[in-house]
């Protein structure tokens, strides 16, 4: 392993990612190939943008001709693939580009990863595969059952990196992470909105109930566990990544707005998400087994995360422009029409 392409890398795990193999392994080349869609932002590789064993290449993982230049020039031998459209409720207002990168662009990246003899390809993918999970712990063994276009998509690419590997002897391993949290995440998914609504004392849209259960993970551990799969994972296996860390979304939209000294009356109850899953959880004995531990804990996380988006005020404000806000008036302003006096205290 010398010449790593990171696809995907400028996004929130996969820039954490970047930031800590340039770190970790000085003697690897990490090139970072990613479209910079409205979620992949230079600004989050700015702390490794000098780095001489650091280079950014544009492009998408669905063109074929793009990815086979990048892997040419770079000489490149494993890669690791973050690039996905990941926001659920974008998947359910629209689900082409889920389509075009979650199932096809991965299809194109395993078809030039044989074509090129790429030695080591590590697949990113994500809990939601299982589904719903109304009791017990999913193990890597267990069936799919995908209910949002989102994890559909994650699930179809998911099946053809088996088949790569199955058919064509591809050295694969996948990573199946759950609900990660942190320092760079794009302020659509939970945390970080919620973070950035209450730091401006705005409603938080809590979806239904609120009793929809997750299992969290801080994006360090998230990354030292594909690093931990990268390294030691055997060839066409599936780890699970798990926080072990079970909330409900309503005792985390709390602990939010208790660590941001902020009331409770933020609180909104919304209409529901269409199909939302009410419960994920994961056990990963299996990648525990190849040494990897969680680090934080979801107090020390989440203490972290708030002090981070309180800081960086840089960079969230003006990400909250533009398409974002055309994608907040969507998403949230009939929501929101629909839950006035429904807050809580
Ligand atoms: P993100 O949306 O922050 O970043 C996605 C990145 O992929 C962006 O930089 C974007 O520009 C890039 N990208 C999108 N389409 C592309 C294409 N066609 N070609 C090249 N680059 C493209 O996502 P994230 O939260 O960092 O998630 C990264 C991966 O981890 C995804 O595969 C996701 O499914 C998976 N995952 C995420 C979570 C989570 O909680 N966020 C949990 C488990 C798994
Ligand atoms: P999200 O961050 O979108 O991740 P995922 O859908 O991949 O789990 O949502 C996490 C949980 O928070 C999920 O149960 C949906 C809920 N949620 C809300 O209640 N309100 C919101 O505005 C958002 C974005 C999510």
């Amino acid at each position: 392993m010398k010449n790593i392409l990171v696809t995907g890398g400028a996004g929130f795990i996969g820039s954490e990612f970047v930031r800590y193999m340039v770190e970790r392994y000085p003697d690897y080349h990490i090139i970072c190939f990613d479209k910079l869609t409205y979620a992949g932002n230079l600004d989050n590789l700015l702390p490794v943008s000098d780095e001489p064993n650091y280079r950014f290449e544009r492009g998408d993982i669905a063109d074929r001709e793009a990815v086979r230049q990048a892997l040419e020039t770079h000489n490149i031998d494993t890669i690791v693939n973050f690039a996905a459209e990941s926001h659920v409720d974008r998947s359910i207002l629209a689900a082409d580009a889920f389509v075009h990168t979650d199932v096809v662009g991965v299809y194109i990246l395993l078809d030039e990863s044989k074509n090129h003899g790429i030695e080591r390809f590590l697949h990113v993918s994500t809990d939601e595969v299982y589904g719903d999970i109304p009791q017990g712990f999913s193990a890597e063994g267990d069936a799919f059952a995908p209910n949002s276009p989102y994890a559909a998509s994650k699930a179809g690419g998911e099946l053809m990196v088996r088949a790569y590997h199955v058919t064509h002897g591809l050295n694969t391993v996948v990573t199946r992470g759950s609900n990660t949290y942190g320092p760079y995440q794009y302020p659509e998914k939970v945390l970080p909105l919620f973070i950035t609504e209450a730091i401006d004392d705005r409603p938080l849209p809590v979806y239904g109930d609120g009793k929809q259960v997750r299992d969290w993970l801080f994006v360090h551990d998230h990354v030292t566990g594909i690093d931990t799969a990268l390294h030691k994972g055997e060839a066409g296996e599936a780890y699970n990544i798990a926080g072990e860390d079970l909330r409900h979304n309503i005792d985390v939209t709390h602990m939010l707005l208790a660590g941001l000294g902020k009331p409770a009356d933020l609180i909104k109850h919304v209409p529901d998400r269409e199909g939302h899953d009410r419960r994920y959880a994961m056990q990963a004995d299996k990648l525990r087994a190849l040494g990897w531990q969680r680090e934080y804990t979801f107090e020390r996380g989440v203490a972290l995360t708030i002090d981070w988006y309180r800081d960086n005020e840089w960079w969230w404000r003006k990400i909250k422009t533009g398409e974002y806000m055309d994608y907040y008036k969507r998403q949230y302003m009939a929501r929101l029409a629909a839950a006035e006096g429904s807050s809580e205290s």
